[in-house]
């Protein structure tokens, strides 16, 4: 069998999508989780997306020509995020995976980037320990949370949508929180979905890209969180995911409602900047 490394185009989103619904879908319902895409087309959609899109790095495996699976850089920000990566489920566990790592590491490296991170399903044990073996840390437990839309407003805290002027006060927010800005993320959110902020005090302490599975969110504090959170109309994908370290918003969550989804976990290599703030992550970091 030879396997062939090679970068991805929007021609390959069809396989590539087809087979990164199968490997979620199958890994999912062997745990009795809901998989992470309702159906082909979504996966298929997403890729081609980030097939397009100049701010990723794609990378292909093909196993005696035929395209085996596929790993993604988000090169937007100045932390890189890595993934969705996925394997055809008929050719798991013979090192494609990891090969695909390697070569997103590669990359990552070559662009200088100073650290790379991604987010687990929880309940895989092969890509936790996959990703412990190349050097990746645990950095947070997140629940993936869903349910009904809140409706809840927090006094002194108003949510509105984003504006092109309110991108330097949201970056610089991220940098408080998190060290670095999620710029490349924010300034997509504001042509494809509608990012809020909310505001205290007359200033910006807190906004989201999305309230959801490909979304962020930082605040100055909890109350900021809550505020976005209670004002989001749904929350997209199959959640949005909740650092568990977070007891007062996790707690906060479940008591107006929202369910677990599935457990995840938040892994990083390279540079970490511990959060001073409260967040929600993104899938795609
Ligand atoms: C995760 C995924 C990409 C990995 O690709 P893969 O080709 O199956 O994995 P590989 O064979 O390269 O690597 C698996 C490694 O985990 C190890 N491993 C597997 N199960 C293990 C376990 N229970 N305990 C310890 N090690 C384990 C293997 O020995 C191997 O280690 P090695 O590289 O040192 O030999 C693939 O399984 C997949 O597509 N899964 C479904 C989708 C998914 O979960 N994607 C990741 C989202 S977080």
């Amino acid at each position: 069998m030879k396997l062939k490394l090679r970068s991805g185009t929007p021609a390959d989103a069809e396989i590539c999508g087809t087979i990164c619904y199968a490997a979620f879908k199958t890994i999912s319902e062997a745990h009795g989780f809901t998989p992470d895409f309702p159906a082909p087309e979504v996966a298929i959609g997403l890729l081609k997306w980030m097939l397009a899109h100049p701010g990723f790095y794609s990378v292909v495996a093909e196993l005696d020509d035929r395209i085996a699976g596929s790993n993604f850089l988000d090169e937007r920000n100045t932390i890189a995020g890595v993934g969705p990566i996925t394997v055809d489920p008929t050719v798991q566990n013979r090192a494609i995976g990891r090969r695909l790592m390697d070569a997103v590491h590669e990359r990552a490296s070559e662009r200088n980037f100073p650290g790379v991170r991604l987010i687990q399903s929880g309940f895989h044990t092969r890509s936790l320990s996959l990703y412990a073996k190349l050097g990746y840390d645990v950095r947070e437990h997140l629940a993936c949370m869903q349910g009904d839309a809140l409706g809840i407003s927090i006094k002194g805290h108003i949510v509105r949508p984003t504006t092109e002027a309110d991108v330097e006060s949201c970056n610089r927010l991220c940098r408080q929180v998190h060290g670095h800005d999620r710029d490349g993320e924010l300034r997509d959110a504001l042509e494809r979905s509608s990012p809020t902020v909310v505001e205290h005090d007359g200033r910006i302490t807190g906004y989201a890209t999305v309230i959801g599975f490909f979304g962020h969110a930082v605040g100055e504090t909890n109350k900021d969180l809550k505020a976005l959170i209670g004002a989001a109309k749904e929350f997209a994908g199959p959640g949005f995911l909740l650092p568990t370290r977070n007891g007062e918003l996790f707690r906060w969550c479940l008591s107006n409602g929202l369910r677990i989804a599935q457990p995840m976990t938040l892994m990083s290599k390279g540079l970490y900047n511990e959060p001073s703030g409260s967040f929600l992550p993104s899938i795609l970091y």
